[in-house]
């Protein structure tokens, strides 16, 4: 997210090489937002496109498969000039971590090629790979020489699951930097390329009215809500061995979480930002696996219907155990322990199949002293809501208590609502576009930091710990197109409180 005056600055020269170029995330996400970078200017003026291929792919073929999946999946329409452009930028190397020598030619290619088009040495490494592969790809391009940094910059983009626990994801955040320095790391989470979510920090701290109130003191909880409609579809093996927990929350929602909960940094760079929310996730407070177990609601759908499409039950997706225990619904009530977040509850729920598509934090402010209202038909107050959303629309809600029009006092909830693409004119953009951007000129404060990955594991591990001894026990059906396990409900409901409707 660079600090930008009116212009970007296009980034230095360099080659980007994709490992796992032919798969679903480089046609989905990573060419689109490469076309979409193109389109407006923002590619280096000397760009290699690298794509890491099988045996016999060669660079033709390679454009051809690019091109038919950036028809399917650009965000905008495509300008064939633009596409060419970019296409041509295009070259297929082969390289296996399982035969170390192909990394040994792919450094003599990657020189060669980059000396034939002047864009000196910087080069980015996207592994757009299974996770398995994370590890043997970094290793060989460490051994090969082909990370350090000689006047150059080398540096390494790793998609989640960054781990799958926390003591995985320490074993792989100390082998990746015994490779090289956490700079050149950028853990991608995206989620921090969602404007919204940016828009957090400048809600925050560019504002002089929410500061004030953003604690303790005045506010009574807050929820976040990342529920889906769909349900696991063809992801079956993967999903079944990571769940809703792994998939979505040390990751996705606790970005969410420490944009909200965070301190104020002192500057606007990525070491204060990052800084701050590491501290802030290291606050969120350990629980026994007792706690965790009572403390959390886990679900998994049974068949159902979601608007017009019947979906069977998750047992009988392909690819999944027919007795599996893996929830699909994760719903959690964590604590910080610090001065600002004493005592406030945070909610947390995440899950598939569910009957409406909604990702928002929902703030809600300490009720208002009835005591004024005694003596007047008004019998209760409404809550004060503040929602941050970024589904089904991007944009900042208010929700506060106004008199009904008439001669008597009555009151009612309204909303404020600021909606993005009222205000904003933006093209449509894969949200991977400022994070690639960002990473060709060097900002990592859109990334996690291994401080940052690691205090998300953490917070997570009781519950990992507590459900994996439970199995069976207290895993909740939900019906698909519901609003959940029913649990989830009395999670919020023993408090006194109720989550937000979906539908
Ligand atoms: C991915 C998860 O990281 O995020 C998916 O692996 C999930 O299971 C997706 O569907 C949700 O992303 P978004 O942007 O649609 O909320």
């Amino acid at each position: 997210m660079a600090i930008s005056t009116s212009v970007q600055k296009k980034p230095d020269p360099c080659s980007f090489v994709i490992f796992g170029v032919t798969g679903d995330l480089t046609h989905r996400l990573v060419i689109p937002a490469l076309y979409n970078l193109a389109a407006s200017n923002l590619l280096p003026d000397k760009f290699c496109l690298v794509g890491v291929a099988r045996k016999g792919t060669t660079s033709e073929k390679l454009r051809a498969d690019l091109m038919q999946g950036l028809r399917k999946f650009a965000t905008r329409a495509v300008d064939e000039a633009i596409a060419k452009r970019l296409l041509d930028c295009v070259t297929a190397i082969e390289a296996d971590p399982r035969e170390p020598e192909s990394f040994d030619t792919m450094r003599d290619q990657l020189d060669k090629l980059e000396a034939a088009r002047g864009t000196g040495g910087n080069r980015l490494f996207y592994l757009a790979t299974p996770p398995g592969a994370f590890l043997p790809i970094s290793r060989e391009l460490g051994r090969t020489g082909m990370l350090k940094e000689n006047g150059m910059w080398r540096r390494l983009v790793v998609e989640k699951p960054f781990g799958t626990d926390l003591a995985s994801a320490r074993a792989l955040n100390g082998a990746l930097l015994q490779l090289m320095d956490e700079h050149q790391i950028y853990r991608i989470d995206h989620y921090l390329g969602k404007e919204t979510v940016q828009n957090i920090l400048v809600l925050r701290f560019a504002n002089g009215m929410f500061e004030p109130i953003w604690n303790r003191n005045h506010i009574d909880h807050i929820q976040i809500t990342v529920d889906e409609k769909l349900g696991v579809g063809h992801r079956g093996s993967f999903y079944d061995s990571t769940g809703a927990l792994r998939d979505m929350v040390p990751n996705h929602l606790f970005q969410l979480l420490s944009l909200v909960t965070m301190e104020p940094p002192v500057k606007f760079d990525a070491h204060s930002v990052r800084s701050e929310k590491a501290e802030v996730l290291s606050a969120i407070q350990r629980q026994s696996e007792a706690d965790a177990l009572n403390n959390s609601v886990r679900g998994q759908y049974l068949a159902g219907k979601i608007g017009d499409t019947d979906l069977e039950d998750y047992r009988k997706t392909e690819d999944v155990k027919p007795g599996s225990t893996t929830e699909t619904y994760a719903a959690l009530k964590l604590t910080i322990d610090n001065w600002r977040w004493a005592g406030v509850p945070f909610y947390l729920r995440t899950g598939k199949a569910l009957c409406a598509k909604r990702t928002e934090i929902a703030i809600k402010f300490k009720q208002a002293p009835f005591a004024m209202f005694r003596d007047t038909p008004v019998d209760r107050l409404s809550q004060n809501f503040m929602i941050i959303s970024t589904e089904p629309t991007e944009g900042i809600e208010l929700q506060f208590n106004t008199k009904v029009p008439g001669p008597t006092i009555n009151i009612d909830g309204v909303e404020m609502k600021f909606r993005y693409k009222d205000y904003f004119k933006a093209e449509p953009s894969t949200g991977y576009e400022t994070l690639i951007y960002d990473c060709m000129i060097g900002d990592n404060i859109l990334f996690q930091r291994a401080d940052g990955v690691e205090a998300g594991w953490q917070a997570v591990q009781p519950f990992l710990d507590a459900w994996k001894k439970a199995g069976a026990d207290g895993l909740e059906n939900y019906k698909a197109g519901s609003e959940g396990p029913a649990k989830a409900e009395e999670l919020l409901a023993r408090d006194g409180r109720s989550w937000r409707k979906l539908g």
